[in-house]
């Protein structure tokens, strides 16, 4: 057992031990680092958690089980967990975060030793904190399980838009309110207890209602406002337990959650609030003519030996990398090639789509395990306007993010998004298996391209291809 005081310090240990793992995760060269801080901040704060002051030896055999059935699951899940499957992962452990924040709110409104401790203003407070707690965290819970749906596929991309939905939303916030204020003016745990539970189960539906109404396209945002979300309700649970760590984790969370949320949100060239709203985006990941608008002329394929010819050939090149390419677990292949090329004075560069692949910095991950030298991966911005001077632009497994549709057809439901001009380059390439339309299912008139080749075909195959050609 520690005393009170201490157990302070290591939290301000942990607090100052998180921030400078983010700091630390904001750039690739120093992310092993910030990884670091952040596992060494955990193992304080869950250590200086248990043997503080407020946990009683009686409790150990509890946290001891729980902890062995909770690293079980996370050794297993971390095990059999492909990297595609990820933004999956994520977003169901969000939802934990979620459920964990409304069953600490029951339990704490119900406990008597806790409802005891407050007394007048102390206790309008304390309900206050459990009622949003609660509601923060059915909201996420119910959110997350849909976004977990939609991303593993197992739930349509489609936006689900039921009539008069906004009015029905504005509805369920009046009732909302109204169980808010019978909760707080409720004398006895019993009375209280209906406002609570009507609400939960309100939070539970705006949440499910408020993502299926966002289309395929916009799931980075939601994604990210998720993990906002879920740093709220871990601030509010830490409210609720009077646990200032959780408190100033959760809002660590909650607030670089709502940054990047925004950063999504100019990447896509949104308004947030208009995202919320829901209802853009199409169906997800069906093949192009079955998907919308039907396939807009004749492709030109290329081999890999050709390929191999035009990227020997070459001053420049660009390597534009999207979802296929962490599918085919391509990206050492693509570093062996860079190297090839780089070797022989051919200046090869990567661009990167904000919100290529499935989450935040999936490409990133993904070049840096292949041991891609930082310094040629560029932000879309820094390289856009080089490829007229391009002589290849490889594109890896993307689709929407090289679609000129955004720009040409403000009807598409990806109008607006920032893209990477690959069609520029002369030529580009496009890598991929088929026609199929990517996440946002919408047709791409790249492929159609008089200067555009297409080499079918799994990423990892083709590309080997291409070394083998290359280096024969
Ligand atoms: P997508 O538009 O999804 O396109 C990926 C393409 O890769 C598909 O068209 C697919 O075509 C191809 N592919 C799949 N497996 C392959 C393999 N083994 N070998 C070669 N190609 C393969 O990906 P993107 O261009 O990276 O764009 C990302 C999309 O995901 C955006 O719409 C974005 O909004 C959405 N999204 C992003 C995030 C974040 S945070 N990044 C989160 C959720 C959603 P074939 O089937 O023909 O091979």
């Amino acid at each position: 057992m520690i005393s009170a005081s201490l157990a302070t310090v290591a939290y301000i240990g942990a607090t100052i031990l998180f921030i400078m793992s983010l700091g630390g995760l904001s750039h690739p060269e120093s992310s092993r680092r910030g990884n670091l801080f952040g596992i060494i901040g955990m193992t304080l704060a869950v250590l200086a958690t248990i043997f503080g002051p407020r946990v009683t030896p009686a409790g150990y055999a509890w946290i001891i089980g729980a902890m062995a059935v909770g690293a079980t699951i996370g050794l297993y899940a971390a095990r059999v967990v492909r990297m595609t499957q990820m933004p999956e992962l994520v977003a169901l452990m969000h939802s934990l975060v979620g459920l964990a924040a409304v069953l600490v709110g029951f339990a704490n409104y119900i406990d008597p030793a806790a409802a005891g401790q407050f007394t007048g203003a102390e206790k309008t407070i304390h309900e206050i904190e459990i009622y949003l707690g609660v509601l923060i965290g059915a909201v996420t819970f119910s959110g997350s399980i849909i976004a977990f749906g939609k991303l593993s596929g197992k739930i349509s991309g489609k936006p689900v838009l039921l009539p008069g939905r906004h009015v029905m939303n504005l509805a369920g916030l009046l009732v909302v309110i109204g169980c808010g204020g019978a909760f707080i003016n409720a004398d006895t745990v019993a009375e209280g207890m209906t406002p609570l539970i009507v609400m939960t189960g309100i939070a539970l539906l705006f949440g499910i209602h408020m993502v299926m109404a966002i289309g395929g396209a916009d799931m980075p945002v939601v994604v990210s406002m998720l993990n906002s979300y879920s740093g709220w309700a871990a601030a509010a649970t830490g409210f609720m337990l009077s646990n200032d760590l959780l408190i100033v984790t959760g809002a660590l969370v909650g607030s670089s959650g709502a940054i990047l949320s925004y950063i999504m949100c100019r990447a896509m060239n949104r308004k947030f609030l208009a995202v919320i709203a829901g209802g853009f985006g199409t169906e997800g990941g069906k093949p192009a003519a079955k998907g919308g608008a039907a396939p807009a002329g004749e492709v030109t394929p290329i081999s890999a030996v050709e390929t191999a010819e035009l990227l020997r050939e070459a001053k420049r090149v660009i390597i534009v990398p999207g979802y296929g390419m962490a599918v085919a677990q391509a990206q050492h292949t693509v570093y062996e090639i860079t190297k090839f090329l780089r070797e022989r004075g051919i200046d090869v560069r990567f661009g990167i789509h904000p919100v290529a692949g499935r989450m935040p910095g999936h490409m990133n991950v993904l070049l840096a395990e292949a041991r891609v030298p930082y310094d040629i991966v560029f932000e879309m911005d820094e390289l856009n306007a080089d490829f007229p001077d391009t002589d290849v632009a490889m594109v890896i497994g993307a689709n929407d993010i090289v679609n000129p549709a955004a720009q040409d057809d403000p009807t598409s439901p990806i109008a607006g998004m920032p893209l990477l001009a690959v069609w520029k380059a002369k030529p580009s390439i496009v890598m991929k298996r088929s026609m199929a339309s990517g996440y946002a299912g919408v047709d791409n008139p790249l492929f159609y391209k008089d200067n555009n080749r297409m080499l079918f075909g799994d990423a990892k195959k083709m590309l080997d291809e291409v070394l083998v050609a290359l280096k024969s």
